[in-house]
Order: C-alpha cells, then structure tokens, then sequence
C-alpha cells in the first residue's frame, strides 16, 4: 500500500473499506458485502494505475536522446517517393483494369519501369543519408589524424555527422561547425539541432556550432589545424562561389594542416583549386 503513488486516494478508498469491512462483519446486509468487493476491485485498479504510471515516469528519467544527423535534400526524396508512389498506382489500375483496357498496356508497364526508378533512387538517397554516410564520414576524420589537441573546421556542419565524429577524437582541443542551415539540404537543419546532437553524443563541451558562409569564414588565417566538409560544397551553384569556398577553407587551415573533403560532384576540380590557393 505505501508504494503507490496516489497515496491519499488509496488511504481514503482503504479506510472506506475498513468501515465497510465492520459493517459487513456485523451482518448488516448482503448488498454491503458487494459494495465492498466492488471497493476492493477499485483499490486493485487504483494499485495498477499507479504502478503503471510510476514504470513511465522512471523509463521517461532513463530515455537517453538520441543523435539524428537528419536526411539529405528532404524536398528531392520527398518528390521522388510521391511521382513513384502515384504512377506506381497509375500502373497498377492500368494493368487491372478489365478487358477491352482503354490504356494501352505499355503505357502501364513504361509507368511501372518509371515508378520502381523512382522510388529506388528515393530508397538509396534514404540508405545514403541513414548509413552509407555514417561510414564515408569515418573514413574521412581518420584521414585528419586527429591526435586530440586540435582545433577542426567543420565547413557545412548541418546536424553535426562530422563534426561530432572529429569532436569524439578531441580531448583538449575543439570541433567548430559552421552553416548556413539550408532546410532544402538537409531536414531539421538548425543550429539547436546540432547542439543537441553534441550534447546527446556527449561531446557538447568540445563543439562550438556557429552561423556563416563558408564562401567568407569569419576566422582569421590559419586558425585551424584541420577542415573537413561533407557533401556541402555542391550545393553552392555557382563555380565560382565553390572555388571561392574552397580557397577559404585552404585560408583558415594552418601551413602542414590537413582539410579532407567528400562531395558528390565537381570533386576533380577541387583539388586542383586547393592545390592552386595553397
Ligand atoms: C547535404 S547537407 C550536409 C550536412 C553535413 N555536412 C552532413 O554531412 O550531414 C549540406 C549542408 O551545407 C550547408 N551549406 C550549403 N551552402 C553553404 C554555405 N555557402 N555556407 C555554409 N553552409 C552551407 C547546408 O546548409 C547544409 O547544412
């Protein structure tokens, strides 16, 4: 009884019981004697509801937040899931429909072929952002050979999938991320996000998130030991903006300093203007 969590209720109800008990005891009448069992379910329902509630409040004290790097360029995997869903159905109808069919069975099968095109890209776009990228980002912080003093450029943090992975090498040094937090990138790209992300990763107190352009980084020259940037630098649309991105980050990085980049596009020119800067 003293474990449950409403304890005025429950004293309340037992002592009601108690007085019912002794009216029972004493013959009074049968319809007393239901109303006590009646009043011993109650106690019962009130003893589970009340444990019940206390097993939520302890798993609640134990749920430990987890990280989410989010999904790149949400709007493109939304439309592809949507087109391939609806021509997906389009198909379907159009090879169920019962003879004579008005539409042209190839018309269905071209609408079929188009739909699983599209909803496969979709479905890689999705593994690329959920797992593929978890390894590609481990790859490229072991290419930085971070010994733990280091102060790293994270260039394009969004959600922190790198710059979380450099700060988990750090012991006295400092991860700092830096972006311009493009929804169209990436989904719930914000900066509190990020922060979040490092605090549930348990590296809050070795990351800086901060907000700018990678195009014009507001450090000095050579502040850094390290850069790294992951799939950012193709989102900026013109050549001149990404080779004026990548001349930043050979500015800020320290003379024998290492910037490892990962990108899906225009990768051969890039090294070529870091080559040129540095
Ligand atoms: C596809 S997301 C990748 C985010 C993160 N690097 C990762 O791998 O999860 C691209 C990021 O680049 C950022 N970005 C694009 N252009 C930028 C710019 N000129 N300056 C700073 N950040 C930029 C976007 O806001 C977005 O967060």
């Amino acid at each position: 009884m003293q474990s449950l969590e409403f304890p005025q209720i429950v004293t309340h109800a037992a002592t009601a019981t108690e007085r019912n008990q002794r009216r029972a005891r004493a013959g009074i009448d049968k319809a007393l004697r239901q109303r006590l069992e009646r009043d011993a379910d109650r106690l019962e329902l009130l003893g589970s509801r009340s444990m019940f509630q206390r097993e939520q409040v302890e798993a609640s004290s134990d749920v430990k937040q987890h990280a989410r790097y989010g999904i790149d360029a949400p709007g493109v995997v939304r439309a592809h899931i949507v087109f391939g869903s609806l021509l997906a159905l389009t198909a379907s109808i159009g090879l169920a429909w019962p003879r004579p069919n008005p539409i042209p069975a190839s018309w269905s099968i071209g609408a079929a072929v188009v739909a699983a095109l599209l909803l496969l890209y979709a479905a890689v776009m999705l593994r690329s952002s959920l797992v593929s990228k978890k390894r590609v980002r481990d790859r490229l912080v072991a290419a930085l050979a971070l010994s733990g003093n280091e102060r790293v450029l994270d260039a394009g943090c969004g959600l922190g999938l790198a710059l979380i992975g450099c700060a988990k090498k750090l012991t006295t040094g400092k991860a700092v991320g830096i972006d311009l937090w493009a929804a169209k990138d990436l989904s719930n790209n914000n900066p509190e996000a990020t922060r979040a992300n490092a605090a549930a990763e348990g590296v809050a107190d070795r990351v800086d998130v901060q907000t700018g352009d990678i195009t014009r980084l507001p450090f000095p020259d050579a502040s850094f030991d390290a850069v790294i940037s992951m799939t950012v630098i193709h989102n900026i649309p013109s050549r001149d903006g990404r080779d004026q991105a990548l001349r930043e980050l050979v500015r800020v990085v320290k003379p024998g300093g290492r910037i490892a980049i990962f990108d899906l596009l225009h990768t051969s020119r890039y090294k070529d203007v870091c080559k040129a800067q540095a």
